[in-house]
Formats: structure tokens, C-alpha cells, sequence
């Protein structure tokens, strides 16, 4: 076990028409303008984008408004909004969306509080001294960004994906109503719930220190995503596995289910990134693509901390050798991911990546990560593009 900090400032109102709380949590922030941030248009359709601006009428808090954000966020819109924050004053930023919404809204506010150029932050060149406040009306049980240190946007140029990590830019309230994911695709909600069981998989899997307690949580968890992801495959209005679904996003990656270990793998999330820059795919279904190579890539570094997770999450039974029963693990989470109707590989994800294409994918992630990834078994260069080539 390691010694750990665990901060978590984000102020959750949970629970149906829980926007109508709205109005109170931001003028509570004291704030004199608000730029509401949001997508492509889902919340234009569903009504919420009305329901937003109302609530902050009704107290007489003034705001502005940027959509546009799209899955994979730019780095061009996040510039637009610095300018708007700046020209309009603003000094709040309300994420009306998912995790591309209030990453791009985290940037907003690292570049309207400073004066230079943001990206240096996602290339890791600076850190930030400063960010604006950022809210969230959350639309899509996923990335856990709603109460997470994390940001994620894309370079247009080169489909460059990078993440940056600060305390500065948590959330500081989450309004989470399960009923507002129910329009939601088929698709989005699986590949939400894929990414919601990898952030706690990511830290599951490590090579370094661990904690019973910690590695409860994270199996509970973990059962309760598979099930309920199970349940609104089959029936997608069923509100209490929405909220079960949308719970555990925020607990998967608000840094709890990562205390006492070391801090986690997350070489599958940054194989992913480079699918995402490159291919524009969903971030849940490109985890979802290569996480059974990577497992099988890694587990013999770590055959009995597969097999704990085989038994006590996937339910498989106790008997056989750790190598043995580590497989029949991965093959379960695989025969899982396949019936909610997400991809195993990349062709199935939809793209076919050539030699060339999987050479540029592996120095991009070798370069992101500073040369090494992971824990569970430490992934160089020729590795990550190993592990690509199982993918196809
Ligand atoms: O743009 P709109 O029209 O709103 O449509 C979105 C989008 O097309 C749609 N959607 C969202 N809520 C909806 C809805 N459609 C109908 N009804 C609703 N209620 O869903 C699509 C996907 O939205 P997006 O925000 O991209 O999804 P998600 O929450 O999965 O976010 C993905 C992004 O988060 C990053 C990913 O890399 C990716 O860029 N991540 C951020 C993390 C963080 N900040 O801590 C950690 C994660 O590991 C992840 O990397
Ligand atoms: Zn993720």
C-alpha cells in the first residue's frame, strides 16, 4: 500500500430534475458571467439548453453561450472561447454536456486565466497557475471529467491527443440527473460504460502497491457497471440502472478506486488517445478495441492480479492455474464487451490502421507518454506497436 492524497471538491446534487437546483448552485459561485459551453445539438433537441438558460434567468445571472463541441474536442474551439471569455468577461463556465464538453471547458478556463498559450499545458511543456471555476450539467455516464482532475483535447493539426491533469480545473459542482442520458444512443451508452469500467481497471492493474479496501470498491464497481450495462442493453429507459451507471462514472475517476495502488496502468487509455487523433473514434469502443490485446500482452507479468479480477468481477470459476484462469478473465470481459455491442478489435471499431499508420500510432504514444507506459508490465515503443498489431 502507498501513502495517497484523495481530493474530491466537487459538490454532486444528484437525482431527477435536479437542474431545477441550477439557478442556486451558480449564483452560489458568485460569478458575474457565465459562458454556457455545450455540443453538437443533443441538448438543443432533448430541451436542456432552455431548461439551463431559464434557470439562470430566473436568478438574473447574465451568461454567453459557445456549442460546437464536438466528440474528440479541438483545440481550435477551446481558442475560440478563450477570446469569448475574455472579450465578454466571463468568469464561469458552465460544461452543459459529456466529457468532451467539459474537457473543452477546462481549457476555456486554463487560457482565459492565463496569459499564454494553453496547449503548452496538454504538451506538458508548463503546468497552470490558474483556471477558471467550471461547472457541469452532465449528459453522458462516461469519462468521469464532471468530478476529475483530467482534460482531454485534440491539436487539429495532426489529430494530436493529449491530456492534461490538475486539481485546478475539478469541477466545482456536478447537477447529475440519470434521466437526462436517456436519449442517448445505443452505442454512447455502451461505449460510456466501457470507459467507466477502464478507469477502474486501469487502476485495478498495477504492478505497485495495493489496498483491500480499495481493491473492494473497485470490484463492486466494476460487477455493478457490467450488470447494469447488461440491463439498458436490453431495456435503455430503465432510470435505475442509468443512475447506477452514472454513480459509478463519477466514483470510477474521481481518484478513489486508484488509493493506496500507484497511481495505475492507463497504458490502454493512452494506446487509445492515439485511435482517437488519428481515427476520430468513440473513446469507450476504441478502449474497448484494445484492451483485450494489451491484456494479453501484459498478464503474464501479473498473472495472480488477473486472475482476482477473473474470479471476483468476471465470475469465473476458482480452478486452475492463475495463468489459466487470467485468460478465461480477459475472454469474459471480451465475450461482455461483445454482447452490448462493442468492438474486440479494430476492424471491428471500423478502421484498418496500415503498417505505416501503426508505426506513426506507437512513436505518438511513446512520445506522449515520455518514452514508457503502464505498470502492470512497463511498455516501450516496439510494445505499444505489438500490442496494435494484436488489435487488428
Ligand atoms: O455533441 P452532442 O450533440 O451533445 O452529442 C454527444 C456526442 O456526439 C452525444 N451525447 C451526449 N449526451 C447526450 C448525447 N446524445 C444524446 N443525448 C444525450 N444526453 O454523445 C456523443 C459523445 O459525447 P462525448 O462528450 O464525446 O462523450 P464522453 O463523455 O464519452 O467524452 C469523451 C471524451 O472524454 C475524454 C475522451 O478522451 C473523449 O475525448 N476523456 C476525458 C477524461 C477526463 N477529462 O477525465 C477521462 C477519460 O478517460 C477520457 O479520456
Ligand atoms: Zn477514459
Amino acid at each position: 500500500m502507498y501513502d495517497f492524497n484523495y481530493y474530491t471538491p466537487t459538490k454532486v446534487v444528484f437525482g431527477r430534475d435536479s437542474v431545477q437546483q441550477l439557478g442556486a448552485l451558480v449564483k452560489a459561485q458568485g460569478c458575474k458571467k457565465v459562458l454556457i459551453h455545450y455540443g453538437g445539438g443533443s441538448v438543443k433537441r432533448s430541451g436542456l439548453l432552455e431548461r439551463v438558460r431559464s434557470a439562470l434567468a430566473l436568478e438574473g445571472i447574465r451568461s454567453v453561450e459557445l456549442g460546437g463541441v464536438v466528440p474528440n474536442p479541438r483545440l481550435s474551439l477551446v481558442y475560440e472561447g478563450i477570446a469569448l471569455a475574455r472579450e465578454e468577461g466571463v468568469d464561469f463556465i458552465l460544461a452543459v454536456g459529456g466529457g468532451s464538453v467539459i474537457d473543452s471547458a477546462k481549457a476555456i478556463g486554463y487560457g482565459a486565466a492565463e496569459d499564454a498559450d494553453v496547449w503548452e499545458l496538454y504538451e506538458q511543456t508548463r503546468t497552470a497557475r490558474a483556471c477558471l471555476p467550471v461547472g457541469v450539467v452532465l449528459t453522458i455516464a462516461a469519462s468521469g471529467s464532471e468530478m476529475s482532475m483530467g482534460s482531454v483535447i485534440t491539436k487539429d493539426e495532426g489529430g494530436i491527443k493529449r491530456a492534461y491533469n490538475d486539481d485546478l480545473a475539478r469541477p466545482k459542482f456536478a447537477v447529475m440527473d440519470p434521466a437526462l442520458t436517456m436519449t442517448l444512443p445505443d452505442y454512447q451508452t455502451a461505449s460510456g460504460c466501457v470507459d467507466i469500467l477502464m478507469h477502474t481497471m486501469e487502476r485495478y492493474f498495477t504492478a505497485g502497491g495495493t489496498m483491500e479496501i480499495t481493491d473492494s470498491i473497485a470490484e463492486a464497481l466494476m460487477r455493478t457497471v457490467i450488470r447494469n450495462a447488461r440491463i439498458l442493453h436490453d431495456t435503455p429507459q430503465n432510470y435505475e440502472a442509468r443512475a447506477e451507471v452514472m454513480w459509478a462514472g463519477s466514483l470510477s475517476h474521481n481518484g478513489l478506486t486508484g488509493c493506496g495502488n500507484d497511481g495505475g496502468d492507463f497504458a490502454s487509455h493512452k494506446l487509445e488517445h492515439e485511435l482517437g487523433g488519428m481515427f476520430d473514434v468513440a473513446h469507450g469502443a476504441g478502449l474497448a478495441a484494445i484492451w483485450g490485446s494489451w491484456a494479453r500482452y501484459v498478464y503474464d507479468a501479473r498473472p495472480d492480479r488477473f486472475r482476482r479480477f477473473a474470479v471476483n468481477v468476471m465470475g469465473v470459476a476458482d480452478t486452475g492455474s492463475d495463468l489459466e484462469l487470467a485468460l478465461r478473465g480477459i475472454e469474459a470481459m471480451e465475450a461482455f464487451y461483445r454482447s452490448i455491442g462493442m468492438p474486440t478489435s479494430l476492424k471491428e471499431l471500423g478502421i484498418a490502421p496500415t503498417d505505416q499508420q501503426i508505426e506513426e500510432l506507437a512513436e505518438k504514444c511513446a512520445l506522449a507518454c515520455g518514452g514508457v507506459a503502464g505498470s502492470i508490465k512497463k511498455l516501450r515503443q516496439e510494445d505499444m506497436r505489438n500490442i496494435y498489431k494484436m488489435a487488428r
